[in-house]
């Protein structure tokens, strides 16, 4: 086997602790306590030790990882271990002199999600009442600071007609970027896949207005978009291959290939608790179980893409059959196409745009929940 390559960046989810109830969530099903979450200290071992390994970036996210108090100690402590820092967040915890200490202990980059364009919308889908409000006033206070800042929305049928207005929210706030991310449809969101799941014609429309707005905003935004599964014809290279080129940490610890990886049944997760990062990385069960080509089957084993999307996705293929080691479904070679292009036609027919929301704690928990009413 050739020399293993180290990760180019890790995911660092400080807490599932979140004040949004996104029925798209993908934070795992049973959510990690505060109590059980890595101290300040293991995370900075953690981080010793990516960096080490020849790690270049670290992702800060969660659920909302402005709820660790820690975080611009350890924003610091990145930047001082040679990392690029990014913070994946909501926005919603977030003020002026948080950022501005953010900003003073290191932070490169803010990656800020939004759930609509129009703030019926997206506190609507968010569940969060002033959700949209607070996200429009950090997003200034980014750009005041001088952060790049780059825009998430996550996409399907309740707010893809929106998809031109986003775009324009961004450049309204200056973004440098905007990332389109269709729901993927584990864990969570399979709950909600009937409320959520766009038609083909949406999709088609979608495609056509990501690429006008890449036209039309050449040198002004980048907008990075892919087409959802569920509609492609080839699957896309998620993660770039299973234990190629990223890592997670959950917020015990546990050292996953992707963050939806504990999804999938009978895979074991080391924790950096236990065992050192590299060793993780090279030598765990979990990594090496889907890495490469060797445990594939046909019809990827002879496929001429198989380096190239390394069989798409494996937590959809567990989702969609119950097995990890297949091709994903979202492939035309696959034997399970058919079932999916089948749910995603009778899912997005569905008449309901009911959420379940997701409660962290349970439906009433948290000071932070203001329900928001549904249409
Ligand atoms: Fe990718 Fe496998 Fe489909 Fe080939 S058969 S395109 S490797 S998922
Ligand atoms: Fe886990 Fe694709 S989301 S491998």
């Amino acid at each position: 086997m050739n020399a293993l390559a180290p990760p180019l960046a890790l995911l660092a989810e400080l807490t599932h602790r979140c004040p949004l109830q996104c029925p798209y969530c993908s934070n795992p099903l049973a959510l990690e306590r505060a109590s059980n979450e890595l101290s300040t200290a293991e995370w900075k071992r953690a981080i010793d030790e990516a960096a080490a390994m020849g790690v270049l970036q670290i992702h800060f996210s969660g659920g909302e990882p402005t709820a660790r108090r820690d975080l611009e100690e350890l924003v610091a402590y990145a930047r001082a271990a040679g990392l690029y820092s990014n913070l994946i967040t909501s926005g919603v915890l977030l003020d002026k002199n948080r950022l501005k200490a953010l900003c003073d202990a290191g932070l490169d980059h803010v990656q800020l999600s939004f759930q609509d364009s129009d703030a019926a919308g997206g506190n609507r889908i968010g569940g969060y009442a002033g959700g949209h409000e607070k996200k429009l006033a950090v997003a200034k206070l980014v750009r005041q600071a001088g952060l790049p800042l780059t825009l998430n929305f996550v996409v399907h049928r309740q707010n893809l007609h929106n998809l031109p207005a986003l775009f324009d929210l961004a450049v309204d706030l200056d973004a440098h970027r905007v990332e389109i991310a269709h729901v993927q449809y584990y864990g969570w969101a399979l709950k909600n896949r009937a409320a959520l799941m766009p038609t083909r014609e949406q999709i088609e429309a979608a495609v056509k207005t990501v690429e006008e707005a890449r036209q039309r905003l050449k040198g002004i935004l980048v907008i990075d978009a892919v087409v959802p599964d569920y509609y492609a014809k080839r699957p896309k290279s998620c993660m770039g291959g299973w234990g190629r080129q990223f890592l997670n940490i959950s917020p015990s610890g546990k050292v996953l290939p992707c963050h939806a990886a504990e999804t999938i049944t009978g895979l074991n997760f080391d924790s950096v608790r236990q065992r050192g990062l590299a060793d993780i990385w090279q030598n765990s069960e979990a990594f090496n179980r889907y890495r490469g080509t060797d445990w594939m089957p046909e019809p990827c084993r002879s496929c001429d893409r198989r380096e190239i999307d390394w069989g798409g996705c494996r937590c959809q293929a567990f989702a969609i059959t119950g097995k990890a080691a297949v091709a994903d479904p979202a492939c035309g070679l696959s034997s399970a196409h058919a079932d999916l292009v089948g749910i995603a036609e009778i899912e997005s027919a569905a008449q309901t745009d009911a959420f379940v929301y997701r409660r962290v704690g349970g439906a009433n928990a948290g000071p932070l929940k203001e329900p928001v009413p549904q249409p």
